[in-house]
């Protein structure tokens, strides 16, 4: 009779225990690596509520006085404060000349030149008494600067859309000294005819120069291109006294315009 009984190294019990605890031994293990997953290490972190950064800027505002704080990233300076703090700190290219003349006060004393060789070489004469007008910048590097993208380095303007000023500039002294100082401080718009050539355009008003500034461009104008030989006789330098005045007129620069044809300019 056949034997049809088998050994087998593990009995049926054993392996179904076997099962069971490895099923159980799984789940305990996802279960752990789940606890791992989700928990966070939460002391590792602090929550900030950025008071102290507040404080701080605070701190660095109130170190600047007579600054308001509006709120909301506004803030209000006292005109007279920040012209302080600009001469305390200076201030990188702040895109404006210097309201003070670059020398030291003239002497104002009406010295007449023909008084100063009488008075026998006296320390209050010589060249310093017969200017009683402060000196002006160099207006060369200012209208390089200022005009010359419109009116060219040469003075000569672009046909049709830049008048020039070489050749042409005494011309509008001539017809009405202040004039050329209006066109500049307030600008220029309207038709214009210039040596047989029509220019309609528009000129900006330069009221951000400084009246010293203005009158050494103005002087560089009318004596540059060889415009001093054209100069009617008794020409007479513009001054920042000469800008502050027009200035004070505060033109449009369409009357300007009006200005311009009053003066016999067509
Ligand atoms: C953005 C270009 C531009 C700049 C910068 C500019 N101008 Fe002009 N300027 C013009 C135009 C355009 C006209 C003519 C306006 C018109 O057609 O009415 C003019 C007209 C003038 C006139 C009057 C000419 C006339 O026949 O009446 C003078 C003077 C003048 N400019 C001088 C200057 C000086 C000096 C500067 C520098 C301080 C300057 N301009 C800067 C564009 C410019």
């Amino acid at each position: 009779m056949p034997d049809n009984s088998r050994d087998y190294l593990f009995s049926e019990g054993q392996v179904r225990s076997a099962v069971a605890l490895g099923s159980v031994g799984m789940g305990v293990i996802l279960l752990a690596l789940l606890f791992l997953a989700t928990s966070r290490p939460q002391g590792k972190y602090q929550i900030l509520d950025g008071s102290a950064h507040q404080a701080d800027l605070q701190a660095a505002v109130a170190s600047i006085t007579g600054y308001e704080d509006l709120g909301g990233g506004k803030a209000r300076i006292d005109i007279n404060r920040a012209m302080e703090l600009v001469a305390e700190r200076g201030v990188v290219n702040p895109g404006f000349h210097s309201a003070a003349p670059a020398t030291p006060p003239q002497v104002t004393a009406p010295v007449t030149p023909a008084e100063t060789p009488a008075t026998g070489g006296t320390q209050a004469g010589g060249t310093e008494a017969q200017t009683s007008v402060p000196a002006l910048p160099d207006g060369e590097p200012l209208y390089m600067s200022t005009c010359s993208a419109c009116h060219q380095a040469t003075g000569m303007g672009i046909p049709m859309a830049f008048p020039p000023l070489a050749g042409h500039a005494p011309e509008l002294y001539a017809a009405d000294r202040d004039y050329p100082v209006e066109a500049v401080a307030f600008g220029l718009q309207g038709s214009i005819s210039v040596h047989n050539t029509t220019y309609n355009g528009v000129m900006p008003s330069h009221l951000h120069l400084q009246d010293a500034d203005m009158a050494a461009i103005l002087n560089y104008v009318m004596t540059a291109w060889g415009n001093e030989a054209d100069l009617p006789a008794g020409f007479e330098p513009y001054t920042a006294a000469d800008v502050e005045a027009v200035r004070g007129m505060m033109l449009m620069a369409t009357e300007v315009h009006a200005n311009r044809v009053a003066a016999g300019l067509d």
